[in-house]
């Protein structure tokens, strides 16, 4: 008898018994069958098609499950340990469209981009749209996607920014939570990015980012916190930076003690793709997984167990998380996917939901157009719509509609005198700019700028103002992964000034008016030029129906509901973290050999000297004016709010206000609940948003009675000296507003003081 016991796993094998089967058997019997090797391949994912560096952890293991995944992790036949599929995200599932020998097409929906969502400010919204890309994941055949990205928006120039959410982590937080609850109804996982602090593009795998711990718990780590509460996402991906000297990847401290000893988060970890730099460290911190795996880090764990530095204890906690993984999801379950989602219904919702998240920044009585036929359109982005950003965020998708097209579809006489000419321009300027690239294996992520303009010849600028009833000028930016915008891209170029004041010239002169549509991904100068328009309207980057949900605006099909979910500045320097961001620093791409750390400010190490004055926090701190201020967006009705109160009852608070349409045609209005605190012993920002919601449409006449809620204990501010969460106790007053700058009534009520203390002390370096 003991013989037998004394037998391993494989042994068992070969003698007949069957080992363990995961679903059959449970995770303790599985994980107890499982030999060492097996272990550290099995934390490890199975290398990525077209890295030929020899990397790959597992040769021979490696699937094609779903042609253009990111990630594999690493299938165990004899224990009935499938291969599951790991995906991007954000903005759509990335997967090729096309595959060798087959003639189906496999396309996903490029929905609108992260900011935009945030902009609906409507988490019922964002939830369905989740529901929406969800249902792609699990009819391809992926497992988990890996979206949705939350960090903060702390600099205009990160090239990420369109894929994340806002400068306000509340905002940040609740769109996540929704996102993760629409696409999890679908009985498969997300992975909720870049956990944390990654919040610029340059040297993403070598900068060491310095932040006092009262700005990591209150601005970037409270929104992943908001995520982790309310919507239990399968797994985590912890970030390529690291965190006051230490990778984030692995630090126990973020990824056990905050992350789920503080939190509760019951999911696995996983790194982001090739993060770090020891495969041991990341066991020992609970970083469970590492994708998409290489040998290094096969070596590097398996030496640690040798040596005894890493327990097979610690190990087997990883592995059991990825069992438990492996073990819920869709192709454990056997789940025949069909490769067919409702790729129709879906542009239905990347249409409606995109409408929601546009923002009017401007308005001179010339929108919705009315008694309009002949649309004159400028700017070569109008005929050649940005969808999404570019880099791990973009979607394969079938098509992206124009603005030219959304306004013929519509029934517009639209003329396309520009067309030709500016479509022949954008593929020129592309062409010389990808020529021009380094050789550095990642041409195909660079994102190709915009073209400079075209400026029609004054006598067609006036045969165009005579012929046509309005002109509609597009802007357009792209950016993506691997690098940070420039001071250039944040300004309006020479060119794209003298389009906007020829047209306008051309336009006023016959009293015919001008409408901008902004085509971006992120926060670009307006102060200096937002005047001579008149109207604005921020499309940001709407997905593949872009042009149509554009045009749905501009003729007033839907009255535009979306507020910007972070601050438009007066200047690129005005903005607290810009003294310590790498503007126009040399992009070098530093993707698998890790830049050998000079110290080089911005690059190699970032110090947070703006602490928590993040956004608004900071201009508000300042007294500083801005250009649009976060929280802001027209509407084409008005809105009136009255009989604001609150009540703490110690546990929540519970603020009611009444908001009534004013106007002339329906509408939507979200309602932001800001706190100012009583004077105590922290230094505390001018006000702090703590709630928000968004009414239903609301017919001209209509009210309706909003009730916003949240724990009492987010009164409170984290108090270094007691790494201790602490409440003050007196009266705050509690804004409604319907922008940061606009507070339209207020209430008061008291709180005891309270104090909550965490489990570590996260230190500075
Ligand atoms: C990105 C992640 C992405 C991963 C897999 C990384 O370069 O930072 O956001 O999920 O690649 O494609």
């Amino acid at each position: 008898m003991k013989k037998i016991i004394l037998l391993s796993a494989a042994a068992l094998a070969i003698a007949g018994c069957k080992p363990p089967q995961l679903g059959k058997a449970s995770i303790d019997k599985v994980l107890k069958a499982m030999t060492l090797e097996e272990k550290v391949h099995f934390v490890i994912g199975t290398g990525m098609a077209g890295m030929d560096d020899g990397a790959s952890a597992t040769v021979g293991a490696t699937q094609k499950i779903v042609p253009g995944a990111a990630g594999t992790t690493y299938p165990i036949e004899r224990l009935g340990i499938p291969s599951i599929v790991l995906a991007d995200g954000p903005a759509g599932l990335r997967i090729d469209p096309i595959r060798e020998g087959d003639e189906n097409t496999y396309y996903c929906t490029h929905f609108p981009i992260g900011t935009l969502l945030a902009s609906t400010w409507n988490q019922e919204l964002v939830e369905s749209v989740g529901k929406a890309m969800g249902e792609e994941v699990h009819e391809y055949g992926a497992d988990v996607y890996l979206a949705p990205a939350l960090n903060i928006h702390r600099n205009p120039l990160n090239g990420r920014n369109f894929e994340y959410y806002s400068e306000d982590p509340v905002v940040a937080g609740k769109t996540a939570a929704a996102y993760v609850r629409g696409v999890q109804s679908n009985d498969v996982g997300t992975s909720i990015k870049h956990f944390a602090y990654n919040n610029q593009e340059t040297n993403r795998t070598g900068n060491n980012a310095i932040i006092s711990p009262r700005a990591q718990r209150e601005i970037y780590l409270k929104g992943f916190e908001i995520t982790v509460k309310e919507s239990a996402p399968w797994t985590v991906m912890s970030s390529y930076n690291k965190i006051n000297g230490t990778y984030t990847s692995q630090s126990r401290d973020l990824i056990t003690t905050v992350l789920r000893d503080e939190w509760g988060f019951k999911g696995l970890v996983m790194t982001d793709w090739y993060g770090g730099d020891d495969g041991a460290a990341q066991m020992a911190a609970g970083n469970d997984m590492l994708q998409p795996g290489t040998q290094l880090q096969y070596d590097q764990i398996m030496a640690a167990l040798n040596a005894g530095t890493l327990s097979e204890e610690e190990l087997d906690v990883c592995v059991r998380r990825c069992l438990e993984l492996v073990a819920r999801s869709p192709k454990a379950k056997k789940y025949a996917y069909s490769n067919k989602p409702d790729l129709t219904a879906h542009a239905a919702v990347t249409r409606q939901s995109a409408l929601e998240g546009m923002v009017l920044l401007e308005n001179k009585g010339v929108l919705p157009l009315k008694d309009v036929k002949n649309v004159a359109v400028f700017g070569c982005t109008s005929f050649d719509f940005i969808a999404g950003g570019t880099g791990s965020g973009n979607v394969n998708r079938a098509y992206t509609v124009s603005l030219l097209d959304g306004l013929k579809n519509a029934g517009f006489n639209v003329d396309e005198r520009m067309k030709d000419a500016c479509l022949q321009h954008i593929a020129d300027e592309a062409a010389a700019f990808k020529a021009g690239l380094p050789d550095d294996g990642l041409s195909a992520f660079y994102p190709v700028p915009r073209p400079t303009e075209l400026i029609p010849a004054p006598k067609d600028l006036a045969a165009m103002a005579h012929a046509n009833d309005v002109a509609i000028i597009t802007f357009g930016r792209n950016s993506g992964e691997f690098f940070d915008r420039t001071s250039a891209d944040f300004a309006l170029s020479a060119q794209e000034r003298k389009l906007l004041v020829n047209v306008a010239n051309a336009f006023h002169a016959v009293r015919k008016k001008v409408v901008v549509v902004l085509n971006i991904g992120g926060v670009i100068e307006t102060a200096s030029w937002k005047n001579i328009p008149d109207a604005i309207l921020l499309a940001w980057q709407a997905g593949q129906e872009g042009g149509n949900s554009v045009t749905d605006i501009l003729t007033g099909a839907k009255s535009p509901s979306g507020k910007l979910p972070m601050t438009f500045p007066v200047n690129l320097m005005d903005a607290g973290s810009s003294a310590n961001f790498p503007i126009d620093a040399t992009n070098e791409v530093y993707f698998l050999n890790k830049r050998e750390d000079v110290g080089q400010k911005d690059v190699d190490v970032t110090k947070y000297e703006e602490g928590i004055y993040v956004g608004y926090r900071w201009f508000d701190k300042q007294n500083l004016k801005v250009s649009y201020p976060f929280g802001y967006g027209l509407s084409y009705t008005t809105f009136e709010y009255s009989a604001p109160a609150v009540a703490n009852d110690g546990t929540t608070v519970t603020a009611k206000v009444t908001v009534k349409n004013t106007g002339s045609v329906a509408g939507k209005e979200a309602v932001q609940l800001y706190v100012s605190a009583p004077a105590g012993t922290l230094d505390k920002p001018v006000k702090e948003l703590k709630a928000y919601a968004k009414t239903k449409e609301l017919a001209p006449g209509e009210s309706q009675e909003l009730t916003l809620t949240f724990p009492t204990s987010e009164l409170a501010s984290f108090d270094e000296a007691a790494s201790a969460w602490k409440v003050d106790a007196g009266t705050y007053t509690f804004l409604f507003g319907a922008s940061s700058r606009d507070i339209r009534c207020t209430a008061t009520a008291d709180a005891d003081a309270a104090e909550t203390p965490t489990h570590t002390v996260l230190l500075m370096q």
